[in-house]
């Protein structure tokens, strides 16, 4: 597996262009399953998360077409079965669930199983379809839903953490195509579900509500194909700020949101990055010290579970304490021990990281087997003295689009070293 070899301590200058969300793209992928028509999503960021939604849409039946960060998608005729070799892969391909039901009222799809930063349950998932009638059982391995129609009805998707983005996604995809009005409460707010919703109402759908806890859907009878470009991805744009910040740079995140990315501005101006918007999109800069900042991970418009890791890493860099708490996932701490090994003094009591920043940091070989958690080693990596090399970037290649080198770009001494 190819590994990034880093020599810290250079300061990123420059400016960096952010890429689709892959978490807007993947459910938009699937949604395109509603129609028979085709439907072509612009600014699809090219990662193996997103190809490989390509192999299952492709799988189920549909043509997918990738060009030039676009992606056609049409599915004339398709099966309404996810097989497990498929889905356990990639979590994200749950989703695939909500459109075959809309669309074929049945459907049998893998349990998408845990992950290393938590069990990932999908008990609000099949809520949903049952309150739109659906019936569903869990059987070897599979859950299988189906129902003569779908009809619409009041849906509470609230959890132990608070809402589900991709639960949220999932019925709302099934509820475009049931009889009736359905009412989604405790929905998820996060601006890919938003983005997902544009695009189903491109599509012909009549969704009202999306961005606020209770999202209003009037069914239609039949879907048609659309075009639409996907939001730029807010994690990834959050990554490089922090990076910025870390390495004491200065960098316009070109085409970045900051409208989408509130609570993570927020911190960084409160511990001192000095952050300006523009037309273009957001400039980052540091100037001098820093100041350490507490957090707790929210569902949007909190601060988001996906920059709880880059946020410790820079806060192990800067003199203070600072606690992070994790609301969202119970495990995701991985790049805790992996920090430790650059030097990184930080404690986990229960579900709360204690860190003591500001120990100097110096390159070791690391390994994450988290996405966010490789992406806070890196980010550790580029402010530490010395080499840094982090191992399987698989992770980093799922959801950064060519980060090494978006940051040579940036004056990173970032090298991937591949695997012969
Ligand atoms: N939950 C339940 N029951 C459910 C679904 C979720 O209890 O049926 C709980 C989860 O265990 C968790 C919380 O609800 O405690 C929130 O999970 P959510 O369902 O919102 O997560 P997700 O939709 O599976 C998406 C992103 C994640 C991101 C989370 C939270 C995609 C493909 N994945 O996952 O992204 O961390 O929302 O914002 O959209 C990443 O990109 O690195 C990543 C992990």
């Amino acid at each position: 597996m190819d590994s990034f070899l880093i020599k810290g301590g250079t300061p990123l200058r420059g400016e960096v262009a952010i890429s689709g969300a892959k978490n807007a793209a993947l459910p938009i992928m699937a949604a395109c399953l509603l129609t028979s028509q085709p439907c072509v999503i612009r600014r699809v960021p090219n990662l193996s998360d997103v190809r490989f939604m390509g192999q299952i849409l492709n799988w189920l039946g549909a043509e997918v077409r990738f060009s030039d960060g676009n992606v056609r998608v049409e599915a004339k005729k398709i099966k309404g079965a996810g097989d497990y070799d498929l889905i356990r892969k990639m979590r994200g391909s749950f989703c695939i669930m909500g459109p075959l039901l809309g669309r074929l009222k049945r459907a049998s799809v893998s349990l998408p199983g845990g992950c290393v930063i938590g069990a990932r349950p999908i008990n609000l998932h099949l809520k949903g379809f049952k309150s739109l009638g659906a019936n569903v059982k869990t059987e070897g391995g599979y859950v299988h839903a189906s129902a003569k129609r779908l009809t619409g009805g009041r849906i509470f998707l609230g959890g132990r953490a608070g809402s589900t983005v991709l639960g949220t996604a999932n019925v709302l995809m099934a509820a475009v195509l049931a009889e009736g009005v359905t009412v989604i409460e405790s929905a998820a707010c996060e601006p890919e579900v938003v983005d997902l919703a544009n695009f189903l109402n491109a599509m012909g759908a009549k969704i009202c509500g999306a961005g606020g806890p209770t999202v209003t859907i009037t069914g239609v009878s039949e879907l048609r194909g659309a075009e639409h470009e996907v939001i730029p991805d807010r994690i990834e744009a959050a990554t490089y700020a922090i990076a910025a910040a870390a390495t004491n740079g200065q960098v316009l995140l070109r085409g970045a949101r900051a409208d989408h990315m509130h609570a993570v501005l927020d911190k960084l101006a409160d511990s001192g990055v000095r952050l300006e918007t523009s037309a273009e999109g957001l400039t980052v800069r540091r100037n001098g010290r820093l100041k350490s900042v507490d957090i707790t991970t929210l569902p949007y418009a909190g601060f988001p579970t996906d920059v709880q890791a880059q946020m410790m890493a820079l806060m192990a860099l800067i003199p203070g304490i600072s606690i992070i708490t994790e609301r969202i996932f119970e495990a995701r701490f991985t790049h805790v021990s992996e920090l430790a090994r650059l030097g990184a003094d930080i404690e986990i009591e229960g579900p709360s990281a204690i860190v003591k920043g500001g120990k100097p940091l110096s390159g070791a070989p690391v390994m994450a087997s988290d996405l966010r958690a490789s992406a806070a080693l890196v980010i550790a990596g580029l402010a530490a003295r010395g080499t840094t090399q982090v191992n399987r970037v698989y992770h980093l290649d799922r959801g950064y689009e060519n980060m090494d080198i978006k940051l040579r770009q940036l004056g990173a001494r970032v090298q991937r070293i591949e695997e012969s």
